[in-house]
């Protein structure tokens, strides 16, 4: 047991240790599925996914090229609004073989505005990789690289924030309710 939380975190949901024993299986799974490509591009959303595709890309054993787009949800709920791009590629993907990497998968909302939204650029392939996935009923939405699920809490850390705070924690942890609570 931890004694040393910040006092804003319930519990840790997953360890430091088991965060990069993941990230290695994936890794490793990743440069086995693609041992024959010439390349791979990474494609991290951010902002929740820089340290994940950092520790990611670092592990793994085919070449590959990393870029980033930025995304954004009109309003709160992660249950409605669009979706729209507020930061780009900076290169064409068409012919490349893609992963997009993220952070979580909630909703899937943006991971499947982004999947419809990159597919239409011509990709020889498109597939997706996230540290986590939030258990939900709804969720329909197949992850090809899939770290952990996870209950449906709210959690920081590991790339992770609560209003810009907890982000670069190591390991995976779950918000205290009073905590989003009393900020309505
Ligand atoms: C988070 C996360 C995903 C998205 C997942 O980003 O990084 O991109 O939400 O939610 P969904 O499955 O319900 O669409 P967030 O909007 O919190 O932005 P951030 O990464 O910049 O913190």
């Amino acid at each position: 047991m931890r004694t040393d939380l910040h006092p804003d975190l319930a519990r840790v949901l997953v360890s430091e240790d088991t965060i990069q024993a993941h990230v290695k299986v994936l890794a490793h799974q990743i440069s086995l599925d693609y041992a024959d490509a010439e390349k791979i591009y990474l494609i991290g959303i951010l902002k929740g996914s820089f340290i994940f595709l950092a520790d990611l890309a670092r592990e793994l054993s085919v070449d590959h090229v990393v870029d980033f787009m930025a995304v954004s949800s009109y309003g709160n709920s992660t249950e409605s609004g669009a979706v729209r791009i507020v930061m780009d590629l900076r290169e064409s993907i068409a012919g490349q073989h893609v992963i997009v990497v993220e952070d979580i998968v909630d909703s899937g909302k943006t991971l499947t505005y982004l999947l419809d939204t990159l597919g239409g650029r011509g990709p020889a392939s498109l597939r997706t990789c996230s540290l986590v996935r939030k258990r939900r009923e709804s969720l329909d939405l197949t992850v090809d690289y899939l770290g952990f699920d996870i209950p449906d809490v709210w959690v920081v850390g590991y790339g992770l924030d609560y209003a810009e705070k907890h982000r670069t924690l190591p390991f995976i942890a779950e918000l205290k309710e009073e905590v989003y609570q009393n900020d309505g």
